[in-house]
């Protein structure tokens, strides 16, 4: 199995919409057998919430379902569950690394830095701009299945 960790801040806004996107695709390309999605917080401020009403109601506009998830905080076992733990700006990827202990690894990376934008993922929970963080989102998502089904030749 192939594991896809999306991390933001909080876990209720950027990353939830980047796991839903993403095995919203994998799905799709029935590849849900081999491509397995998470998302997971640098904080603790919303262990246990659901997605944040505005990610919900984006995804919702585009039929993905938020049913049954709850935002968890990064864990040091994360870095050996997963191939792949994507941070959705600079500053969370500063964290994860030193949260994970593993300041140098390849498997964490910057989202949009699979696109040609080069960006942080900008936070609706700041800017209210759900939509904005949906295009970028699937632009991200599309690229990061592309790279998987290269390195893994699926
Ligand atoms: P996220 O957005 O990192 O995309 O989930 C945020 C969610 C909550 C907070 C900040 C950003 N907060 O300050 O509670």
């Amino acid at each position: 199995m192939i594991r896809v960790l999306f991390v933001c801040l909080g876990n209720i806004c950027r990353s939830p919409m980047a796991e839903a996107v993403m095995r919203d695709l994998v799905e799709r390309e029935h590849l849900s057998h081999k491509v397995e999605v998470d998302s997971a917080a640098t904080s603790s401020w919303h262990i246990g919430e659901p997605p944040h009403r505005g990610t919900q109601d984006k995804l919702k506009e585009y039929g993905i379902s938020t049913k049954g998830m709850q935002g968890r905080q990064l864990q040091k076992a994360d870095f050996e569950k997963f191939d792949y733990i994507i941070g959705m700006d600079e500053s969370n990827i500063r964290n994860i690394r030193t949260m994970l202990g593993n300041p140098n690894s390849p498997k964490i990376f910057r989202f949009l830095d699979l696109t040609d934008h080069r960006k942080d993922v900008p936070d609706p929970y700041y800017t209210g701009d759900f939509q904005e963080t949906y295009d970028l989102v699937l632009e991200g998502c599309r690229a990061l299945l592309e790279k998987i089904k290269v390195e893994k030749q699926l």
